[in-house]
């Protein structure tokens, strides 16, 4: 293989044979071809506008950047692996088109603040789609709330049946983790917003170029302050990484919620065919399979951020071909959280709430008693230590006689404290547990309107 001719100047001969399989990132990175596109289209206007290139010039270079566009759209562009990347595809192609002039485009720029260019437009857009899948997905969980603000279900600590709730708390309470993760999303993508175009290799340029133009162009809020930093820096897409796996480990709480819950054992939600598949041996079986690829993708979305957490975490300033390692990991993180979230909200959309089978599970485990406790403490103006106590044992009667505390008689809760009234029945019932909890933030269903009102503005 003769020298590259885009590089080959001071090569007498070519790479070796096995450098045409380490080297070339065209596979993966002609997903970066619509902001090479625009990248190189503000830079050559801005060298024409600034007469770096002549206006003719500039003018050929856009008319084959637009068929190059052309042919990429229809599928007509031949990418080749001998021409290592997507920049050097497209400048190659460029030459073939219009000729020398093709070679103009290249001044004052370098492949590294190329690259890193396209990649924080590809990162914004990749944040903006983020947003929009989590606000789908957080309709859907609004909707399913809407229709349950009375339907009353076991709230668990230690999964243990701790408090009834209700099934709107429950999914309000996604609306809220989803919605910060959105925040993150939205910080990140703040934080990445500035142009790298023009730092040039390394150290700038020392043509007379002008960088706040090519970062209007591009809908960059300004330019980068420092050329090396522009060159070396990943944080943005360690940082995206970051938001996508902290989403995804929610993503994966809410499948892994709803694998247990479509078992028979709980039964408090029925997925739809539409999103269960069958045993090939067992005929009864309804699987969750999409929650629990849901659940089980979490691990790749992790193993993206550190895998390039540890590519970067060496390298001094400022490129390294290390750092061409950044674009898989982070397709493959975008891939799987932007599937994953359709994949959430389509579930979640059509899936049954079970109110009876949550109500029975609500039931057993003593989940009023500490609204026992609460009344003995305003009524009977007892400690709250005390009261516990009391509540304790009573619940230990109504165990040893296999009764749920609203239906144990007065007098057994009398013969461990004779102070109590036939009022306390009035807080022992699931439904006045759960519509005292008037607290704010609390699952009372009159506060759960109020927040479901916050989000449907926001939702909207
Ligand atoms: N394909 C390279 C990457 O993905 C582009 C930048 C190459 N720059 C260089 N000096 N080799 O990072």
């Amino acid at each position: 293989m003769s020298s590259n001719k885009m590089w080959g100047g001071r090569f007498e001969t070519g790479p070796a044979d096995i450098m045409r399989e380490i080297t070339p990132s065209i596979d993966f990175d002609k997903r970066l071809a619509s902001e090479d596109l625009a990248g190189s289209r503000a830079h050559c206007r801005m060298l024409a506008a600034e007469g770096i290139i002549s206006k003719d010039d500039g003018q050929a270079i856009l008319g084959g950047l637009d068929e190059i566009e052309k042919e990429i759209a229809e599928g007509r562009f031949t990418f080749k692996r001998e021409l290592e990347d997507i920049h050097l595809n497209i400048e190659a192609r460029l030459a073939e088109l219009i000729g020398p002039a093709a070679g103009r485009l290249h001044t004052a720029r370098s492949r590294n603040d190329q690259v890193v260019t396209d990649f924080r437009l590809w990162v914004r857009a990749a944040c903006d789609r983020a947003d929009a899948g989590l606000m789908a997905l957080q309709r859907a969980l609004y909707a399913q709330a809407e229709k349950h603000l009375d339907t009353i279900m076991p709230g668990f600590t230690h999964m243990q049946v701790a408090q009834p709730v209700t099934f709107a708390h429950h999914m309000m309470a996604y609306v809220e983790m989803f919605g910060r993760d959105r925040g993150r999303f939205e910080d990140a993508r703040k934080r990445l917003n500035e142009s790298p175009l023009g730092s040039a290799a390394l150290a700038g340029t020392s043509f007379p170029i002008d960088r706040d133009t090519t970062a209007l162009a591009l809908n960059f809020a300004r330019p980068m302050r420092n050329s090396m930093d522009a060159i070396s820096a990943r944080d943005f897409a360690l940082e995206y990484l970051a938001a996508c796996s902290i989403c995804a480990v929610h993503l994966s709480r809410l499948a892994g919620e709803l694998v247990q819950w479509s078992t028979p054992a709980f039964g408090f939600v029925k997925l739809s065919d539409a999103f269960t598949t069958g045993s090939s041996i067992m005929p009864q079986k309804r699987n969750p399979d999409a929650a629990e690829l849901i659940r089980g993708k979490t691990g790749r979305v992790l193993g993206d951020f550190v895998a390039l957490a540890t590519v970067v975490k060496g390298l001094v300033l400022t490129y390294g071909t290390d750092l061409q390692e950044d674009k898989e990991r982070v397709f493959d993180a975008a891939d799987t959280l932007e599937l994953c979230l359709a994949a959430m909200a389509a579930m979640i959309a059509d899936l049954t709430a079970q109110p009876e089978a949550m109500r029975a599970a609500a039931q057993p485990g003593y989940p009023t008693a500490t609204d026992l406790a609460d009344w003995v403490v305003r009524v009977l103006k007892k400690p709250f230590r005390e009261a516990h106590h009391i509540a304790g044992s009573i619940v230990k009667r109504a165990e040893t006689l296999g009764v749920t505390l609203d239906k144990l008689p007065l007098a057994e809760m009398q013969a461990i404290d004779p102070d109590i009234t036939q009022d306390v029945f009035d807080v022992l019932s699931l439904e006045a547990s759960v519509n005292s909890r008037m607290s704010l933030g609390g699952t009372a269903p009159g506060r759960v309107r109020e927040h479901m009102a916050y989000w449907k503005e926001r939702l909207a």
